[in-house]
């Protein structure tokens, strides 16, 4: 079992380049993932206030056995916590529910600029960081005018956003202005959801597009592995839920192969303008 590569954030820590998704597992769920999941080489887990298993994710760390400093588990401020005091207030809660003593990298889950309080929220971020509660700090579902904020108006920019990316929504722009500031891009709903969703309304599901199943039939790789594969090669991190251990192990088995320039556009042409994209303007998250 070898592990994924690391990337270097801009505040000098290590993060891998592949990560588990937890939404929407619950606690009893995730509890048993996890250590599934460490045994396949998996030591990033993604969770958030807002899924509700925080406790199960505490759970599965300590049936995984893996030394604490080996994992980098993320979670996120949901929006209801927004503002100074409330941001750390809901970090204790989070670290109690997980019991734990820190986290690698905490997240603004959600903007939510008609509130107007993520700089504040930001702020209180910036403070636990130097109070060493979390390692990292970053963003999620920001867009350039938000990041500009940040910057300008704190002078502390994200270590990571964490964004909707897959083919059919492949944020060629925001991943070019993040990747200018030094921003980390990792991709939330990297396999557009995956068998589960159906492609725009039809019969077939995401990973089952002729286009996938071609590239995958070349390289003798299943679809999934085909779309996590264009995701590492541009340098985002994905994060891939599955509760099912053959496809977790699959899943990460994507760094002892690469794809032709040729194959990466062509899976990046289906980025058609059709697939819904996640408006953080105007989509508020509670
Ligand atoms: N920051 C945000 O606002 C935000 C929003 C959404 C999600 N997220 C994060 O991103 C993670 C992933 O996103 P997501 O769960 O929406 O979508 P996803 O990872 O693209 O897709 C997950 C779905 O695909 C299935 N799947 C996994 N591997 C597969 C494979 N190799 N072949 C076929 N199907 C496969 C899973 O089912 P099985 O479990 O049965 O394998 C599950 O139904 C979440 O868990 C969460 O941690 C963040």
């Amino acid at each position: 079992m070898a592990l994924a590569p690391t990337v270097k954030l801009n505040d000098g820590n290590e993060i891998p380049q592949f990560g588990l998704g937890t939404w929407p597992m619950k606690d009893d769920q995730i509890a048993d993932v996890i250590p599934q999941a460490a045994e396949q080489g998996y030591r990033l887990i993604d969770t958030a206030v807002n899924y509700g298993n925080e406790v199960g994710v505490g759970r599965g760390i300590r049936a995984a056995g893996i030394p604490r400093e080996e994992l980098f588990v993320t979670t996120k401020v949901p929006g209801r916590h927004h503002g100074y005091d409330a941001t750390k207030r809901s970090l204790e809660e989070s670290l109690e529910r997980m019991q734990l003593d820190y986290v690698d990298l905490y997240l603004i889950h959600w903007p939510n600029p008609k509130e107007d309080k993520y700089v504040a929220t930001w702020r209180a971020f910036v403070d636990l960081q130097k109070e060493g509660k979390v390692r990292s700090i970053g963003v999620s579902n920001f867009k350039a005018a938000h990041l500009d904020r940040l910057r300008d108006e704190t002078g502390v920019l994200p270590s990571v956003n964490q964004i909707q990316l897959y083919p059919s929504v492949s944020q060629i722009d925001a991943s070019a202005y993040n990747e200018q500031l030094g921003i980390a891009v990792e991709s939330w709903s990297p396999l557009g959801r995956g068998a589960n969703a159906k492609y725009y309304g039809g019969d077939e599901s995401y990973l089952d597009i002729p286009l996938l199943r071609e590239v995958a039939a070349k390289y003798g790789k299943t679809t999934g592995q085909i779309v996590l594969r264009w995701h590492v090669q541009q340098g985002l991190i994905p994060l891939p839920k599955s509760s099912n251990v053959e496809r977790l192990t699959a899943n990460i088995a994507v760094f002892d192969f690469s794809l032709e320039d040729s194959d990466m556009q062509r899976i990046s042409s289906l980025d058609d303008g059709r697939a819904e994209v996640a408006n953080s303007d105007e989509r508020q998250e509670f």
